[in-house]
């Protein structure tokens, strides 16, 4: 598949493993997707721009590299909270967007009801966040709003747990966009759950069964 990077780092593994058990309680599984977030950004970001500055170490001048450009991390509420907590533990300065989309239970057709973006989000890099790519409606709806404010160029997508049908429902539409992902999974249920999945992540990060 074009476009999805898998990120296989077994420290990344062992949190996903830690999310999909079913045993796992609500703070171990918050715990477990912020840390998911912290390792997916140090991938995310491999390549993003450096320009080189000096600083006075105690002895003499040092070359050093520090990022070029700003990063605005974009959390599709709920679920993306915990993930967007761990992408910026080393982005520091990164604004947060928040767009606020849910899936409707009959119709899993995404229902948006909230959005606050920095008024710049043009200059930089933009991650776009959200645990679950299940049908694609949700992540597909977040591009359509962010695609009427700016260009998509420099915009990446982090999850951890994707359906392949979530993939080419996103793909189709937006062709461009890397998704980076823990888990490309084997398909979606009658009800949209991913499978094997980790069951429904705002509701296990929450405690809201
Ligand atoms: C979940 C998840 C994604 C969406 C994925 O949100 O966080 O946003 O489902 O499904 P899709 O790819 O089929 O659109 P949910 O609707 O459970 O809302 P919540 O995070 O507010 O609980
Ligand atoms: N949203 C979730 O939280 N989990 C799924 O499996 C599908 C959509």
């Amino acid at each position: 598949m074009k476009n999805i990077r898998t990120f296989n780092h077994p420290f990344l593994q062992e949190r996903l493993a830690v999310l999909r058990d079913k045993n796992t309680d609500t703070a171990h599984f918050r715990r477990a997707l912020i840390e998911c977030g912290e390792l997916l950004s140090i991938e995310i970001a491999r390549d993003l721009p450096t320009s080189e500055i000096t600083v006075e170490t105690p002895l003499e001048p040092a070359t050093v590299a520090v990022m070029e450009y700003s990063v605005t991390v974009i959390a599709i509420l709920r679920a993306a909270l915990g993930l967007a907590e761990g992408l910026t533990r080393y982005l520091p300065d990164a604004r947060i967007g928040h767009i606020g989309i849910y899936r409707d239970k009959e119709t899993l057709k995404p229902v948006k009801y909230y959005c606050k973006m920095p008024s710049d989000l043009a200059n930089g890099y933009m991650i776009l966040a959200d645990p679950m790519l299940a049908t694609g409606g949700s992540l597909i709806a977040a591009l359509d709003v962010l695609a009427a404010l700016t260009s998509l160029a420099n915009l990446r997508v982090a999850t951890i747990v994707a359906a392949p049908e979530g993939i080419a429902a996103v793909h189709e539409k937006y062709p461009q966009i890397p998704i980076y992902t823990a888990a490309v999974d084997r398909e979606l249920n009658d009800l949209g759950y991913i499978l094997p999945g980790l069951g429904d992540a705002g509701d296990r990060q929450y405690g809201t069964y």
